[in-house]
């Protein structure tokens, strides 16, 4: 408790001073950061001509995802993998360039790492061809991200530096190519099930996830046979997951609904804890919104612990975006997920031995303050 009272009050300086020149409260201490490429297929292509005999074979390694991590000098137990479904810059930086969730959470202390599934970002070395066919596609970012109802015709409130001609530029041009199928939904969390359950993800690992990365962490969540992933956090995720004995139909597209059998639903129940996120400007006959309460219901009538969390209405904060955590408030957003990791028990650090520890890395903060 004393530790995250501290934490509490180190977290307040951050966000009086986000936006400022002054320097962060504490500073990232690394053991070490690499990336490595997981999952996957090999496949093989024999050249053969009419009239002749076999050539050789050849192999291609692709559709494996890319995690890049960084580890903390002085771990937390819990790795948050920051899954994106438009571009791992929506954690990296705020719109503004003021600090994202990659370096607040190395400044808490959790291994962070930011994953592109395969065929996007850093693992676009596909085992079928892949194109990308521009489209004026700035006008419909606008409004997928609920920076205001219509292009350029922003929200009031929204927290986002609407005079900021060059953080717009950032948010519209930080998009990878992204595929919204189905056969794209089973492909990622195919590959993400392998590295949650290869342990080189951590034996503790909590999803945080944007739009459609919600619906692939739930479905990898179905598809791991470990218990290494703990938790999820979907920040406004588009696309759910339902078992199958409650009479909902799978969708065609790439967002769903997805539809498992039970024993592989209940995985979802068997979760330390799952909470759905949206910001002030969903309203509540949003369909995703609809789907996210009747998805937390059926986790919980499985014995599991699932949440709905509207930013305004339940927090109290307004303005938000599509991608809150990117928002100017982000260091709130923050405070929220920091009082879902401690309130579950996912913020405790690997050499935590007792009172001792954690009380000497608060003096060691503290003296960095
Ligand atoms: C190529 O040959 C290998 C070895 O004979 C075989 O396993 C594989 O299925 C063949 N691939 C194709 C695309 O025919
Ligand atoms: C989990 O086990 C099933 C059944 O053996 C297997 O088909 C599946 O590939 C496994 N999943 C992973 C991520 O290894
Ligand atoms: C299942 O859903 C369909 C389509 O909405 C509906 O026609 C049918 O009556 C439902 N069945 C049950 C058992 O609820
Ligand atoms: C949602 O509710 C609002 C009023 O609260 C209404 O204007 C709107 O049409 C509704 N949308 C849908 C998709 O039902």
């Amino acid at each position: 408790m004393f530790t995250s009272t501290v934490l509490t009050i180190l977290l307040a300086c951050a966000t009086s001073t986000a936006g400022d020149n002054s320097r962060p409260q504490s500073p990232i201490v690394l053991e070490k950061s690499g990336g490595l490429q997981i999952g996957g297929k090999i496949i093989t292509s024999n050249f053969s001509f009419p009239g002749l005999p076999p050539g050789p074979t050849q192999e291609l390694s692709c559709d494996h995802g890319y995690m890049e991590y960084f580890i903390p000098w002085r771990p937390r137990k819990t790795s948050i993998v920051m899954w994106h479904s438009s571009s791992t810059q929506v954690w990296q930086n705020r719109w503004d360039g003021g600090e994202g969730y990659k370096d607040m959470y190395l400044r808490r202390n959790y291994p962070v790492y930011l994953w592109d599934g395969p065929r996007v970002g850093r693992a676009n070395w596909g085992c079928v061809p892949t194109v990308y066919v521009p489209s004026y596609m700035d006008h419909s970012n606008f409004v997928a991200w609920n920076f205001g109802p219509s292009y350029k015709n922003w929200w009031p409130d929204v927290q986002f530096p609407t005079k900021d001609d060059a953080a717009w530029h950032q948010a519209t041009s930080a998009r990878y190519v992204e595929y919204d199928t189905a056969e794209n939904v089973q492909l990622h969390s195919d590959a993400a099930a392998v590295a949650a359950d290869s342990g080189k993800v951590g034996k503790d690992i909590v999803y945080l996830t944007n739009s459609a990365g919600g619906l692939r962490a739930m479905m990898t969540a179905t598809k791991s046979n470990t218990t290494n992933i703990k938790g999820i956090v979907t920040y406004e995720s588009i696309g759910y997951v339902f078992p199958d004995n409650v009479n909902v139909t799978a969708g065609r597209g790439g967002f769903g609904p997805f539809v498992v059998p039970l024993e592989d639903f209940k995985k979802l129940a068997r979760l330390t804890a799952v909470q759905f996120v949206w910001g002030d400007h969903r309203a509540e006959n949003f369909t995703s919104v609809i789907e996210s309460r009747m998805v937390a219901k059926l986790i919980n009538q499985y014995g599991g612990n699932a949440q709905v969390l509207k930013l305004g209405d339940d927090s109290g904060l307004k303005g938000s975006t599509h991608i809150p955590f990117a928002d100017l408030d982000n260091a709130k957003v923050a405070g929220l997920l920091d009082d879902f990791l401690e309130r579950h028990g996912l913020d405790e650090y690997v050499d935590d031995d007792g009172d001792e520890n954690k009380d000497g890395d608060v003096g060691n903060m503290m003296h960095g303050h």
